[in-house]
């Protein structure tokens, strides 16, 4: 592995269900639990915002209660040791990188801890509850005092952050790596194509195959507590 010189990693909910935070899709997901047009759309918001402000209290409030894990850990240590280019995109909106010491991370989905207004557009950090307080008021947003902030998450049918930076790095990559995701939604399920298409070599860390498992170089299935330390020892150990 000795010509690897910038790396691209997606993440997805798969990495952070060590530390306790439910995934979307497997068993017993946050899928099961929810309908996504309810909560994870403008309409579902436009319908019923006290529905879907709980809904990311709830998660948001959780963030609390849950640590990083090994994956991110490892993570963390490859983005200090390595001496090439490494970027972090994860679809997810927990802060997990982060507390774990990963810097150069995208949130392509947005963020638990940030909130947007639907009015001025600014995005603020956030970490309280947005759900209507005792009297009926949501909070204002910091920057125009409008009521009108909602979570600052990607919903289905709006574009995700950051893809032209996303673009740009997997043009550099010369590998990208996929973990805990299972390639149900796009684009993030589809740079795995961009990528190999434009030379990259493609790795797979998964519980099991993914949806697109057959677009990968090499498939690893197992957790990702276990496989991405591994990884990480052999990129740094080369
Ligand atoms: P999913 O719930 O769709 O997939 C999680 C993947 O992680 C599955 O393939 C699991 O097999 C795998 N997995 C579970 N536990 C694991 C472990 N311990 N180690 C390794 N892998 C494990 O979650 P995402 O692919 O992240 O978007 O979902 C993508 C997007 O769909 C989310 O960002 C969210 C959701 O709707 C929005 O809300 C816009």
């Amino acid at each position: 592995m000795t010509d690897i010189r910038n790396i691209v990693v997606l993440t997805g909910a798969g990495i952070s269900a060590e530390s306790g935070i439910d995934t979307f899709r497997d068993a017993g997901g946050l899928w099961e639990q929810h309908r996504v047009e309810d909560v994870a759309t403008p309409e579902g918001f436009a319908r019923d915002p006290g529905l879907v402000l709980g809904f990311y209290d709830m998660r948001r409030a959780a963030l609390g209660d849950v640590r990083p894990n090994d994956a991110h850990r490892a993570l963390a240590r490859l983005e200090k040791a390595f001496d090439g280019k490494l970027l972090i995109v994860t679809q997810n909106v927990d802060d997990l990188h982060e507390r774990a010491g990963a810097r150069n991370v995208l949130h392509m989905h947005g963020e638990l801890n940030s909130a947007l207004c639907n009015i001025c557009g600014t995005r603020s950090p956030w970490n309280a509850p947005m759900s209507a307080d005792v009297h009926g008021q949501r909070p204002e947003c910091p920057a125009c005092e409008a009521r009108s902030l909602r979570p600052d998450v990607v919903w289905f049918g709006e574009m995700p952050y950051q893809m032209e930076r996303i673009y740009a790095a997997l043009r550099e990559a010369d590998l990208f790596v996929s973990i805990g995701t299972s390639g149900a939604v796009y684009p993030a399920a589809g740079f795995v194509r961009d990528a190999r298409e434009l030379g990259a070599r493609t790795l797979e860390l998964n519980l099991e195959r993914s949806e697109g498992s057959h677009w990968f170089h090499e498939s690893r299935q197992g957790r990702a507590g276990e496989l991405v330390p591994a990884w990480v020892d052999e990129v740094l150990g080369s």
